[in-house]
């Protein structure tokens, strides 16, 4: 296995398993199973809505002696209707409480996006829209600066309740800004990124900040044809490149989609909820792509994002709110 290290001196493995998507009634055993074949990081998040059953599966695992806590890397995500400061330590707890852990490893803001406060007994997980039993429900917003929820994630560090602090779907801008008034600075940033979306500059500023990659979705339209946001003409698992290459050195696409994450110094979390696949995105460790197979991969790059909340905020959640532009 080979890992990735912060720039708190820490490590963790490249390759994640990704709990978004994973159906609630499958996800303990799931995670159960990852870990008895030598998964040791998950990559979790209150909006996922499984962090219970993510939770069961790790205190399984912990019980039946397959694994010990120091040994797993517990990432989870605070969500948009918790940036508020003095809601970022409750949603921690709340997330600890589910995973049934007195520590994260890792922390991250899970969107640069601030939406109205939903109290905890009145929906969990809260979802994106702000008022889902109204006639028109919508994404509010209500702004909150990021330093101030930074301020707060700090807080839970020094409290030792989460070990790094990081976040998602930031650009350079946004992380340039953070990192003038962060006092700890952010460890990890999370972002999709696969060979339609290579994102050159955002990895190279962030390797020359110290600040650690994780690409989600990493196998690119796989997970968002069921969401109706990709087209199957858009398959990286299919592209003749990344076929060829898969058959020169014995190894399934999805494989060489996952070196190729690896290679340029990110972690990858796939999700899979099938043992083969999992086992299989896990073989990544006995093989290495070439500078040319690297370049030619990069190359592939179309700045194809599949998980864009200027798009899926209109489309699914009557709200315009784009991010990146
Ligand atoms: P499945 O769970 O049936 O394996 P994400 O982009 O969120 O990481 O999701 C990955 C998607 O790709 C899921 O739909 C998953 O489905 C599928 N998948 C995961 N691993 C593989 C693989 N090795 N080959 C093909 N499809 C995969």
């Amino acid at each position: 296995m080979e890992t990735i290290q912060l720039n708190s001196g820490r490590k963790l493995d490249s390759i994640g398993l990704g709990l978004w998507k994973i159906e609630n009634e499958k996800t303990s055993s799931v995670v159960r199973t990852a870990i008895q074949m030598g998964y040791r990081h998950f990559d979790s998040a209150c909006d996922y809505g499984n962090e219970i059953e993510a939770g069961q599966g790790i205190a399984e695992a912990i019980a039946g002696g397959d694994v010990c806590r120091e040994d797993l890397w517990i990432t989870s995500k605070l969500w948009n209707t918790y940036h508020r400061p003095e809601h970022v330590r409750a949603a921690l707890l709340k997330s600890l409480k589910d995973l049934q852990l007195d520590y994260l490893d890792l922390y991250l803001i899970h969107f640069p996006i601030s939406s109205r406060f939903v109290p905890f007994e009145e929906r969990y997980p809260p979802g994106w829209f702000s008022n889902p039993d109204d006639a028109n429900p919508k994404v509010i917003e209500d702004p909150v600066p990021i330093i101030e929820t930074w301020r707060a994630m700090e807080q839970l560090v020094d409290e030792g309740l989460v070990k790094e602090i990081g976040v998602c779907n930031f650009g350079t801008s946004l992380l340039r800004d953070l990192m003038s008034q962060a006092t700890i600075p952010p460890a990890m940033l999370q972002v999709e990124m696969h060979p339609y979306l290579t994102q050159d500059k955002l990895l190279r500023y962030c390797k020359e900040s110290g600040i650690a990659v994780t690409a989600f979705s990493p196998l690119g339209a796989q997970s968002y044809y069921q969401l109706q946001m990709a087209d199957s003409s858009e398959s990286l698992l299919e592209h003749d490149l990344i076929s060829s290459i898969a058959q020169q050195h014995n190894k399934s696409p999805a494989q060489i989609l996952l070196r190729w994450g690896i290679q340029r110094g990110t972690a990858v979390v796939p999700k899979s909820s099938n043992e083969d696949r999992l086992r299989e995105n896990l073989d990544l460790f006995n093989f290495n792509l070439s500078q040319d197979e690297m370049d030619g991969i990069n190359d592939l790059n179309r700045n194809r994002r599949f998980n864009d909340p200027g798009d899926f905020c209109e489309s699914a959640f009557n709200t315009f709110f784009p991010i990146y532009e």
